[in-house]
């Protein structure tokens, strides 16, 4: 298999926690049978993601992310050939910019 990883912006101007749930549970399931991880991240009025697996199923992932209508301009920021995975353990990891700051707020004291 060629591991691919692809990271890349998008805007969707405000999102709700239905759409982000939704978002969430499709890519679980779809991501986890092709065997693609990664990392979304949605901030107040863009998302950043990051995939990583097949390069057919990377491509075919995206095909389909960029025909949702829940985000627009997307921009690709990186894609190519890999190594190895930075997220093994995460079918599709979803964290809101929100939760980032809370955590780090902790971390930090
Ligand atoms: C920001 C964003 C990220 C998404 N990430 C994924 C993903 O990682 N994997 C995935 O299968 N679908 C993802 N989707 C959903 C796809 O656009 C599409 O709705 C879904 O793949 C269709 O799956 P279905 O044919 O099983 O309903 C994402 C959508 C958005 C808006």
């Amino acid at each position: 298999m060629q591991l691919t990883r692809l990271v890349y912006a998008s805007h969707h101007g405000g999102t709700s926690e239905e759409a982000l749930r939704d978002i969430f549970d499709r890519s679980c399931s779809n991501n986890e049978k092709d065997g693609i991880t990664g990392l979304l991240i949605a901030g107040e009025e863009d998302f950043l993601q990051l995939l990583e697996g097949g390069r057919t199923e990377v491509a075919e992932c995206m095909m389909r992310i960029m025909k949702d209508d829940r985000h627009q301009r997307i921009r690709i920021l990186l894609a190519g050939e890999t190594g190895s995975r930075l997220f093994s353990e995460w079918s599709m990891r979803c964290m809101t910019t929100a939760q980032i700051r809370r955590k780090s707020r902790i971390a930090t004291g």
